[in-house]
């Protein structure tokens, strides 16, 4: 798990800082990248050398390099890093994290760093059990630190109790396991994900259209569960509740109104997808000609026709262009010969997955909160779905994405 991972090492000045050696010894022999970056203190209880030896990068200690005045770039460093473990930590630099106290290079990146950050403590017993150590260890954990208890045992303080550092293989098992977890929570990290949303909108002049019922609810539910997964996720949108927009956080929107220009953006996004969601309800017919002014009632002599013209299908044209490690998901909404025309969409269309949306269940469909659905495979196997949340019908679609509809759990 922590092969090729970035490790940001921040040594403070404790006794314990001479176990940092083998801690980078550790770290180094799982196959990690190691940076070190230290206190002045921690230069009194092991040498940069040493360090700088074993993890076979320059040690970081100033803000500048005052031979040269290069910036030992804090920022750099937090982007940089996997993972930011500050180890030993004493009560004097989780006091400082705690309250953003910024005086030195390995406090600053710590305010830099984007990535999960641990922090094994060190000190004596009664220092350990202060209420302000506490209170500082308190904050670190609501602020989503990880914090890596200390053992308890002989101190330097010829004292004993808890207080001794975590041992260098505990804290990499800690940080192992911490990876293994995250990857087993986030199957889909790697991966690029595209879901459509909402009903595309056809203007008839310039305050008027067709459109339909369709709230984005689903499409939205879905990208949701997609990131949580660890996917990298664009939602195009057409025509979506308003509360919609923006409601999540880590996603990249682009709006296509119409199914014309849903059409062009998804053929620039599907390629450059690992998984597609067509949820969108799109247009089968535009109108052939917009008016670019308002259409006024007296031009028509009460008898009022739009010429409509075929939209192109956009699920087919990705079906059509699908590569082997794409999995393309559509919707049909029926209300009559319902798993019929499913399959037959889904075969018409190559798709891998069809999520069958019926009209006919109370609470299921356009503007709902809850949906009933039968999910479909390109084997024609199908699964039928109790009535509920739009979250939970999404959470059971992204299940049969990564593992097919057996992995789709009944209730
Ligand atoms: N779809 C599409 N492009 C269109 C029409 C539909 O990509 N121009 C997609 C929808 O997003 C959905 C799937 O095709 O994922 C099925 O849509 P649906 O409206 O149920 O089927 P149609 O093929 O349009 O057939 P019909 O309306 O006749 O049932």
């Amino acid at each position: 798990m922590l092969n090729n991972k970035n490790i940001l090492l921040g040594i403070t000045g404790g006794i314990a800082a001479y176990k940092a050696a083998i801690l980078v010894r550790e770290l180094k022999k799982r196959g990690c990248n190691v940076k070190v970056v230290m206190t002045h203190k921690a230069k009194e209880f092991i040498t940069p050398l040493t360090l700088a030896t074993l993890s076979q990068n320059p040690i970081l200690v100033e803000f500048f390099n005052p031979e040269n005045g290069e910036w030992n770039s804090h920022v750099k460093l937090g982007l940089w890093a996997d993972a930011y473990i500050i180890a030993p930590a004493t009560a004097n630099s989780l006091g400082k994290m705690a309250n953003g106290i910024a005086d030195n290079l390995l406090i600053t990146a710590y305010l830099s760093a984007r990535c999960p950050v641990f922090v094994a403590p060190t000190m004596d017993l009664d220092m350990y059990t202060h209420p302000t150590t506490a209170r500082n260890i308190k904050q670190l954990l609501a602020d989503g630190v990880n914090i890596i208890e200390p053992d308890a045992g002989f101190l330097a303080s010829g004292l004993e109790g808890k207080g001794r550092m975590a041992e260098p293989t505990a804290i990499v098992e800690y940080i192992d396991s911490y990876f293994k977890t995250l990857s087993s929570n986030r199957p889909l990290s790697g991966k690029r994900a595209v879901v459509t949303a909402g009903g595309t909108i056809e203007p008839i002049d310039s305050v008027r259209f067709i459109s339909n019922y369709s709230s984005g609810k689903m499409g939205y539910a879905i990208a949701q569960v997609l990131k949580d997964k660890g996917a990298e996720v664009t939602i195009v949108r057409a025509g979506v509740d308003a509360r919609l927009k923006g409601s999540i956080d880590g996603v990249t929107e682009v709006e296509a109104m119409s199914a014309q220009s849903m059409h062009q953006v998804m053929h620039k996004e599907s390629p450059k997808s690992d998984i597609i969601v067509m949820a969108a309800a799109v247009a089968d017919y535009t109108v052939e000609t917009t008016a670019t002014r308002k259409l006024k009632k007296e031009d028509f002599n009460g008898n009022l026709s739009i010429q409509l013209t075929q939209t192109k299908d956009i699920a087919a044209m990705i079906g059509d262009n699908k590569t082997s490690n794409q999995t393309v998901v559509g919707f049909a909404l029926e209300t009559d010969n319902e798993l019929e025309n499913a399959k037959r969409k889904i075969k018409a269309k190559n798709l891998d997955i069809i999520v069958l949306n019926s009209l006919k269940d109370a609470g299921a469909g356009f503007g709902f909160d809850t949906n009933k659905v039968t999910i479909i495979n390109s084997n024609m196997e199908s699964i039928q779905l109790s009535l509920k949340s739009k979250k939970d019908v999404a959470h059971d679609i992204v299940d049969a994405i990564i593992g097919g509809i057996s992995s789709v759990k009944l209730d």
